[in-house]
């Protein structure tokens, strides 16, 4: 390879040197130097390059030369000033529109679960559920827990079991039997990164293009997402105040059932024991597995715990799924799988090539604050806290709507649904918008139906709203109802 003649008449780099400049120039023109334009000196490049110092030179050198940068003796070289100054005039150059050549599930996907467009806006009061307060966060207990994980000293730093930390399961299996009844071995617990993978790992192992899924309906979405990525089907079956209908389930053929029957997701019922009974029969006729996502049990107010399916008896059938994100916190992305025995050993090869093992600090920090009853303690607080912020909220949505407004699921959880029942579906959308005006973020339950059957007939023609709570103040639970009973007033008077 010889050396080639630039049109200012330099001397090009040899192809060595031509790549590495090649790529200097990409970088300084897509702006990956930082806001001092400094490069690495040739030796440190070099040396990161595995190439002589002299390679470096050169392509330094030409850089130079086209003025891309200034070089000093003795110091790094740093971007032009008049290149900076260019790319903050210029525009960045928009890659031309090509076809982007996906695999079927890539293009499933597109068309099944598009990224959510919704870009959360600082609101003064945005009843959106799933967040938590970072002021119930357990910042010392954690930090405490987070520090005793990385001062230990394995012997060598390897990957570790790809089910979880022997510590975290350990202690995971006390946790359950105590507080849910939930009896299993160690090795049937698999700690995921939040239930979401959780769900994938069950939908990847469970389900082909074709297949059929129960679903409640309304119910979780990203649990819908997750299964219609694979390409089966969903058999939406309704959801009332006692959870899944399993009357409307009976003569339903499908690989799996996903249920909460612990606190129906969104309407809150509790699924009584007769038709936990008439699930688990269903189960075992179509030889299918029930996924029982428990994702919020620890917070009961008036009522007392229900144990969960998978304590009622040692069913094969049943595949457990908890989660640290309504107790800790949501950006953790730590939760557990308690899979049959027969299950086992292929959930953990597909955890094992998805991501090798859920990160182990997190895991230990977790494992301790179970192990020193501080995950307990937490707990406890943040129900309380909770506790309070459902009673305000029950409150001001007495105060500001009195019987315009019906309450469902308030009796446990961190959300509650309200039902305007004197407001259509068709003004759900401008009630939204009036809110969000007024700084009040509110979410309708709509969106969790099946869309693809509109006008079902458990589907009331009214607005609904899923009402989260636990991210929120008093202060701001209270005035965010009396603006949004303002917003409403405000949509009436226009009818
Ligand atoms: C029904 C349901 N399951 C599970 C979760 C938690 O998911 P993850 O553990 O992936 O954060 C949520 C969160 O909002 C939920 O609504």
């Amino acid at each position: 390879m010889g050396q080639m003649k630039t049109p200012s008449g330099h001397r090009a780099p040899r192809m060595g040197a031509r790549r590495i400049y090649e790529a200097l120039r990409d970088q300084i023109l897509t702006r990956v130097y930082g806001a001092d334009g400094l490069l690495p000196s040739s030796r440190a490049l070099a040396g990161e390059l595995g190439v002589s110092r002299a390679t470096v030179t050169v392509a330094y050198e030409q850089l130079a030369a086209e003025g891309f940068i200034d070089i000093r003796h003795g110091a790094r070289p740093r971007v032009a000033e008049a290149v900076v100054v260019s790319k903050r005039a210029g525009t960045r150059a928009r890659p031309s529109p090509r076809t982007v050549r996906l695999s079927t599930y890539g293009e499933r996907l597109r068309r099944v679960a598009p990224l959510s467009a919704e870009q959360p806006r600082k609101l003064f009061a945005d009843f959106r559920y799933g967040d938590l307060s970072p002021s119930d966060f357990p910042v010392l207990g954690w930090r405490k827990a987070v520090v005793a994980a990385i001062a230990r000293r394995p012997e060598r730093l390897a990957y570790d079991n790809p089910c979880g930390s022997r510590r975290l399961r350990t202690a995971l299996q006390g946790y359950l039997w105590r507080s849910r009844t939930v009896r299993c071995e160690v090795d049937q617990i698999i700690v995921v990164n939040g239930s979401q993978q959780g769900l994938d790992l069950c939908a990847r192992l469970l389900l082909d293009p074709g297949h059929r899924f129960v679903m409640e309906d309304p119910g979780y979405l990203m649990a819908r997402h997750v299964f219609s990525a694979t390409g089966a089907a969903v058999v939406p079956i309704p959801a009332d105040g006692d959870g899944l209908d399993t009357e409307r389930l009976a003569n339903t053929e499908a690989r799996l059932a996903y249920v909460t029957p612990s606190h129906q997701f969104p309407l809150g019922g509790v699924m009584p024991i007769g038709r936990r009974h008439q699930l688990l029969a269903w189960a075992r006729k179509f030889d299918a597995y029930v996924i029982e996502d428990d994702y919020d049990s620890e917070y009961r107010y008036d009522t007392k715990p229900v144990p969960p399916l998978y304590a009622l008896e040692a069913s094969e059938r049943v595949i457990y799924l908890g989660t640290v994100s309504k107790t800790l916190s949501p950006t953790l992305r730590i939760g557990y799988l308690v899979v049959p025995s027969e299950l086992q050993s292929v959930f953990a090869a597909a955890k094992q090539i998805m991501d090798r093992h859920t990160p182990l600090v997190e895991q230990e920090a977790l494992a301790t604050m179970l192990e020193t009853g501080a995950y307990d303690s937490h707990v406890r607080r943040a129900r309380r806290r909770n506790g309070a912020r459902r009673q305000a909220l029950l409150d001001a949505l007495r105060r500001r709507f009195g019987d315009r407004v019906q309450i469902e699921g308030a009796a446990a959880g961190l959300h509650v649904v309200v039902w305007f029942p004197d407001m259509p579906q068709a003004t759900e959308a401008a009630l939204i918008e009036a809110a969000r005006a007024k700084g009040v973020g509110i979410h309708p339950v709509s969106q969790l139906f099946d869309q693809r059957h509109p006008g079902r007939q458990h589907r009331p023609n009214f607005v609904g709203l899923v009402m989260g709570y636990a991210a929120l103040e008093a202060r701001q639970i209270e005035r965010g109802c009396q603006l949004l009973a303002q917003a409403v007033d405000q949509l009436r008077s226009l009818r």
